[in-house]
């Protein structure tokens, strides 16, 4: 079946050069960056004319400032974080937003313990295994997260814990942790959340939830260039009061109200934590993103995606020599699917697939080393042995996003049975 959204997006129908002449482009790797929405494009390029600095004097100063501005609001809408409490910090990529908490963090209690998980993506783990004592909580058989040792770790280091740290989804298996039963398990430890939503607010209905709620989400993170803009560009949500206690992060003009030789007076959150020269286009591309996302209907994109998820998965496991990871959790709720081919290697099928068929996708440990080791039984050791050989372990990455179609899945399919 044909999907029109795929019209919408930049590069989605384009002929692609394979190994046997032209071919229709398929992208499945929507999980490492998106293709770009068209009206976002055009949007932004009316705007290039206009460009100038946010504070800039006269006009068109005035009319960049409120553009780049209101996207807080369309943010904070999105995710329904609470205009009185939480600010909006924007930030080059959620890899820069998990980095300033870690360093704020350090500021409060440089021997405070976090909790990360073992189903984390590099950005929401190194941030934190690096600067602080960390634990781990652990992943099942399954692929899914281990509970039972979250609250382990949580009773045995109460009052020590300030943060855990969590992703929304993976983004190799596309399994969603219940994030509000583990916020709940947090808070009822003293501690604060941060979900990692990179993967989830462009494919599921998100919501912070209230702050008077135990299932509140504290801090939030996302990227825009996974939200089918070609940008740079990403938010950090949390507590303006947490915010308020600490310095910036980096160091630079434009968040300061006062310096002198003698003196500094830094501004108020958001604005305290974004030194230099704004992303404009970035973070107006963002909230033409997000109004597209919302128009859409976020249950719709859900439901579509779940069913070519599903088509999807059910012709991967006619192959018989496919090897599906996490195969039979049920917490997966984003279409992604990770897999080996007995008999080759990770790369070689990629390879395949994106040369002789223009079909593009991931392969390697999608920057979810410790998860993805996991998942394929590979002990540390292994690991770095693989890594010596010059050979390391790894899977492939299949990625769907809304603009993806049933034929697509049929091609993929097909390609791969001829190997
Ligand atoms: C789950 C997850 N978290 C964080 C990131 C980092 O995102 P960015 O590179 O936009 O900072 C990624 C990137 O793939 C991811 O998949």
């Amino acid at each position: 079946m044909f999907n029109p959204l795929s019209h919408c997006i930049e590069g989605a129908n384009i002929p692609v050069e394979t190994t046997t002449g032209l071919t229709k482009r398929v992208y499945f790797n929507n999980a490492a960056t998106t293709l770009a929405l068209k009206p976002v494009m055009h949007k932004v390029d009316c705007n290039v004319p206009l460009l100038t600095y946010t504070d800039a004097p006269g006009p068109l100063g005035e009319r960049t400032t409120i553009n780049y501005d209101d996207v807080r609001d369309v943010v904070l809408n999105f995710v329904e974080g609470d205009e009185n409490k939480d600010t909006v910090i924007y930030v080059k990529n959620s890899t820069e937003g998990i980095n300033l908490i870690s360093n704020l963090l350090c500021q409060e209690d440089p021997d405070q313990i976090v909790i990360t998980t073992a189903m984390e993506h590099m950005a929401n783990y190194l941030p934190f295994v690096t600067r602080f004592k960390t634990k781990v909580v652990k992943v099942t058989k399954k692929g899914e997260l281990d509970l039972l040792d979250l609250e382990r770790k949580l009773k045995m280091y109460k009052g020590k814990v300030k943060l855990v740290t969590v992703t929304g989804a993976s983004n190799v298996t596309g399994i969603t942790p219940p994030i509000y039963d583990i916020a709940k398990l947090v808070h009822k430890y003293g501690a604060k959340i941060l979900v990692d939503a990179v993967q989830l607010v462009q494919h599921k209905p998100f919501t912070m939830k209230p702050h008077s709620m135990d299932e509140h989400i504290d801090f939030v993170v996302f990227s825009a260039h996974k939200c089918y803009t070609p940008f740079d560009g990403g938010v950090l949500i949390g507590p303006n009061d947490f915010f308020s206690k600490y310095r910036p992060y980096l160091e630079g003009a434009g968040i300061t109200k006062f310096v002198s030789s003698k003196r500094i007076i830094y501004s108020d959150p958001p604005t305290r934590f974004e030194a230099g020269f704004p992303d404009i286009f970035g973070i107006m591309a963002l909230g033409q993103t997000i109004k597209f996302l919302e128009n859409l209907g976020m249950n719709n994109i859900f439901e579509y995606e779940k069913a070519l998820y599903d088509y999807m998965k059910m012709r991967l496991k006619t192959i018989p020599k496919v090897k599906i990871y996490a195969e039979n959790s049920n917490q997966i709720n984003i279409p992604y699917i990770s897999f080996n081919i007995k008999g080759m290697y990770h790369t070689d099928v990629a390879d395949y697939l994106a040369y002789n068929h223009g079909i593009e996708v991931a392969a390697g440990s999608a920057g979810a080393d410790i998860y993805v080791q996991s998942l394929l039984g590979v002990s540390a050791e292994d690991a770095y042995a693989k890594y010596l050989t010059g050979k390391p372990y790894g899977i492939i990455r299949v990625s769907l996003g809304m603009y993806n179609s049933f034929s697509e899945v049929d091609s993929f399919i097909n390609a791969l049975k001829k190997l």
